[in-house]
């Protein structure tokens, strides 16, 4: 990690209202490497102690959102199903529901649904009770924020999936960490466009890349490796944005190296213990007809959008020399 170690101790964040300093946590916590870590252990780590309070800068959110054609949200119902927190300041607003509050006209919406779950920990110390706040029109007082009787709030509420299954168009939310796998599960099976935050490990991991194999997901365009702790503390994860809205020329396409195999450096490629190939740094065989192993970067970079195909639904871990390597996943040419 070693932008991290390069990283200022104090850095100022853009905020609408003022320029805040924000403290950096984890400045001087070792890499994962040193910890003897991978992403996958921090998301299980994650998973387990169920640290869902993780919120997304809203830089991030237009960084991401702002790459997709304005076309795509004229006259749909956006609904930001995980804790979206909406309050009368936007510092305390989602940055998810700011976004989509700034650009309801410019974008020419139809809707805006944001659900706020009733958990312990509460977003921004906003309320403990679920609800469902709803823009609906395009002026101001066209929004209307409704409490029914027991509603938690959760992406899985039987009214939640209600608004699901009836109402929304496109979902767009960062959802807990804890609850990954059924949040996946949900929204690929709700057959709606999504375009949510997740970490990047899961495209090879096993509970995901079906998902990716089957073309039912791919990645977005950018990666976020920041969050704010609801002590608004910036705090490194290993985020990435993933979606089924077409992406337009991916930029990344550029960071695949795709050539004859002979002409990739003998650095970043050489054969597992059982005769698999490895081929590291985005170097990618163009002419090699046997499955081979990449990491989690070519995929995320669209290699699956260049001809070639995921060959298993889970990861593969090289040993070499015995010893264990860092997981990958198997792909060949179509
Ligand atoms: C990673 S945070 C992201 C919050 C916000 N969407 C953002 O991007 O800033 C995930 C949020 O989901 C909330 N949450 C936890 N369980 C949930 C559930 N079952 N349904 C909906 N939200 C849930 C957590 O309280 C947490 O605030």
């Amino acid at each position: 990690m070693a932008k991290n170690e390069s990283e200022p101790e104090n850095r100022y964040i853009k905020k609408d209202d003022k320029k805040q300093i924000v403290k950096i946590t984890k400045m001087i916590a070792p890499s994962l490497e040193e910890r003897g870590l991978t992403q996958k252990d921090v998301m299980q780590k994650a998973q387990k102690v169920k640290n869902d309070e993780f919120y997304t800068r809203y830089e991030d959110v237009v960084r991401e959102l702002d790459m997709y054609p304005k076309s795509i949200w004229k006259n749909k119902v956006v609904f930001c199903n995980c804790d979206d927190a909406v309050n009368s300041s936007d510092r305390n607003t989602s940055a998810f529901a700011l976004y989509f509050l700034r650009n309801f006209n410019v974008f020419g919406l139809k809707k805006l649904i944001c659900t706020h779950y009733a958990g312990n920990i509460d977003l921004l110390n906003q309320e403990q009770k679920g609800y469902i706040f709803t823009k609906y029109g395009f002026n101001e007082i066209d929004k209307k924020k409704e409490y029914p009787n027991n509603y938690t709030g959760s992406f899985d509420d039987p009214l939640s999936l209600k608004i699901l299954h009836e109402e929304a168009d496109i979902v767009c939310t960062n959802p807990p960490f804890s609850r990954s796998i059924d949040y996946w599960r949900t929204m690929i099976e709700s057959g709606k466009k999504f375009l949510i935050v997740s970490n990047i490990a899961i495209v090879l991991t096993v509970s995901y890349v079906h998902y990716f194999k089957n073309n039912k997901a791919w990645a977005g365009y950018n990666d976020v490796d920041w969050f704010l702790s609801p002590k608004r503390e910036l705090t490194r994860a290993s985020g990435y944005w993933f979606t089924n809205l077409p992406i337009i020329n991916r930029p990344k396409y550029r960071q695949l190296k795709i050539m004859p195999l002979k002409d990739i450096p003998e650095k970043y490629k050489r054969n597992d213990d059982s005769k698999m190939l490895l081929v590291d740094k985005g170097y990618i065989p163009s002419d090699y007809k046997k499955p081979f192993a990449v990491s989690t970067r070519p995929i995320l970079n669209g290699l699956l959008e260049k001809g070639y195909m995921l060959i298993e639904d889970k990861e593969y871990y090289p040993y070499i020399n015995g010893k264990k390597c860092f997981a990958r996943v198997l792909v060949k040419i179509m």
